[in-house]
């Protein structure tokens, strides 16, 4: 028998291709249509798409002349935690999808500590292409793709952003503020039309090269957790 399928559902099958969302194909039907993941607008689609497309188009962009795939987002379009590292590496230049290197298994593990995972948050980062030999986006780089990073924030419309590392901070507060002050403080922020509680903890990539702060880390994560109850996410 053959189904019809609605506009909504076509929007919502490209837009999960696009972010090569693992469930779109599950070989059972049945596993096709999980509530949590298809119930997203497709207003919210569209606009994802659109933010895509538009990044997807800069011109004279030195970082894009030398990545090999644009990195937009992973995770639940429809998460109230929305996580923004720096700018992807080689393996996530490579996949198409941020934090799949190393810096990635320890974010799954951070997140896994308090029960979080990629299919209840939303992941991006400042810059969605990858700046040569892993190098930090320049200032000009970071003003150029703020523009998108916050509207991809108002689509998104998270409850809480956690910002890893000093570029994200740096992005999104201020550029003077010093992350070893500012991590594990809330701030709320409003982003375009989006009202948000901010907080800071330390990028996985800098965990990695200095194990000690995980302690550190470790109060903030379980600070997003209790903010997490707090607002009955
Ligand atoms: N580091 C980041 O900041 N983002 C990624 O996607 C991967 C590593």
């Amino acid at each position: 028998m053959i189904k019809k399928i609605n506009t909504k559902t076509i929007k919502l099958i490209k837009y999960y291709n696009y972010i090569n969302y693992d469930l779109i194909y599950k070989n059972k039907a049945i596993n096709r249509y999980q509530k949590d993941i298809y119930e997203i607008s497709a207003e919210k689609v569209e606009k994802l798409e659109k933010l895509k497309k538009i990044i997807s188009g800069i011109t004279n962009c030195n970082l894009k002349r030398n990545a090999t795939n644009i990195v937009f987002s992973d995770g639940n379009p429809k998460a109230k935690i929305m996580i923004i590292g720096e700018g992807p590496g080689f393996n996530e230049d490579k996949e198409g999808l941020p934090f799949v290197g190393r810096a990635g298994e320890l974010l799954d593990k951070m997140l896994d500590s308090i029960n979080l995972n990629r299919k209840n948050v939303y992941i991006t980062n400042v810059v969605n292409y990858r700046p040569p030999e892993n190098r930090r986006p320049t200032e000009d780089e970071i003003a150029r793709y703020l523009p998108y990073l916050k509207k991809h924030i108002e689509i998104i419309n998270p409850k809480i952003l956690v910002l890893l590392g000093s570029t994200a901070l740096n992005a999104i507060i201020g550029k003077k503020e010093v992350i070893s002050k500012m991590r594990g403080k809330w701030i709320e922020k409003k982003i375009g039309d989006c009202a948000t509680s901010v907080i800071t903890t330390f990028h996985p990539a800098f965990l990695m090269r200095q194990p000690a702060q995980k302690k550190m880390t470790w109060i903030d994560l379980k600070m997003i957790r209790e903010k997490k109850l707090k607002l009955k996410i």
